[in-house]
């Protein structure tokens, strides 16, 4: 009886001084670059400041305050910084070294810039020059409020149109991404069309966090965390930009052939790149989701 109680005090004396060396290992591992990069192993190698500069936000957006421009003095480099901030000890743009770091974040813009182009049939600077045009839907059709959602119900008189960098639809995906940036956004939605900061941290929360059950986040498809099965091989889902717009759009842009939907897209991804300096060549492999297969069975589409 003595033995084995001392013997299972023993393995308790082990467990304890294998979790302490573990996280002596991990805060060994871990950096501290100031408010922006902290305690994370990620934080290491360089921070999306140190490659991405306020200069190059303006030339990325150039547009973004014309008189033309719908959300004109709304979006702005801090605000996009503060809310990386949050996400960069977890691997926002401080994934696999620089190159891969500054390719992350073009990939990101390339998402956010399309959602929020208003650039088509507009002239001066070409298409791509206006992201960050809009910070809302500007004309909803309907109020996006689905109330078989028990988890998510609407608010009263609120209404769940398009809003923030990556446009939130429905009361449901508020509700989703309200609880994973710690925002009540089911009844107060407007916060993403009032706060910059909090429209690009519900956007990166997006990219960085798998929006499905079984599913990959659009951060760990386009940094290679994500390693495919032979049931994605087959799906013809392979990592690289094309799968993050799987992830973050399934059948209303991929599997559809080259269509517009998904041309524009890769085109602001790839101007981007150009304009950061990294250059269009690295765009990587599977730059399109054309014959990709849907991750989930089509559902409700929450990006329509
Ligand atoms: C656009 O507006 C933002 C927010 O008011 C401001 O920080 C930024 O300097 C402006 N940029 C240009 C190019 O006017
Ligand atoms: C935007 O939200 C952030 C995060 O909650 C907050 O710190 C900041 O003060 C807000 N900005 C404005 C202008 O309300």
């Amino acid at each position: 009886m003595r033995m084995a109680q001392a013997a299972s005090f023993l393995v308790l004396l082990t467990l304890l001084a294998a979790a302490d060396a573990r996280r002596q290992q991990e805060s060994e591992n871990a950096c501290d670059k100031g408010w922006e990069c902290s305690g994370s192993r990620f934080c290491c190698s360089e921070t999306i400041t140190d490659y991405f500069k306020a200069y190059q936000f303006e030339q990325l957006f150039p547009k973004r305050n014309d008189s033309l421009a719908h959300a004109a003095g709304f979006w702005d480099y801090q605000a996009f910084i503060t809310a990386a901030a949050l996400f960069e000890p977890r691997g926002f743009g401080t994934t696999g070294g620089k190159e891969m770091g500054m390719k992350e974040v073009a990939a990101f813009f390339g998402h956010v810039g399309a959602m929020t182009s208003c650039g088509f049939g507009v002239a001066t600077g070409g298409p791509l020059a206006w992201g960050l045009c809009y910070n809302h839907e500007m004309s909803p059709s309907q109020s996006y409020c689905d109330n078989s959602n028990e988890l998510y119900r609407c608010a009263e008189g609120v209404e769940y149109y398009g809003r923030g960098a990556l446009p939130v639809y429905w009361n449901y995906n508020y509700g989703i991404v309200g609880k994973g940036i710690k925002q009540d956004l089911l009844n107060h939605p407007e916060l993403l069309e009032q706060n910059a900061t909090l429209a690009f941290e519900a956007a990166i929360w997006r990219w960085m966090t798998p929006m499905k059950w079984r599913q990959p986040s659009a951060h760990d498809v386009f940094v290679g965390n994500w390693k495919p099965t032979k049931k994605h091989t087959l799906s013809k889902r392979y990592p690289g930009f094309g799968a993050t717009m799987n992830i973050l759009y399934g059948d209303s842009t991929c599997g559809k052939g080259y269509i517009d939907n998904m041309n524009v897209i890769i085109s602001h991804y790839q101007h981007y790149l150009d304009l950061m300096g990294v250059g269009v060549q690295h765009s990587g492999d599977n730059l399109d989701c054309a014959d990709q297969v849907p991750f989930n069975p089509p559902s409700k589409n929450p990006d329509s």
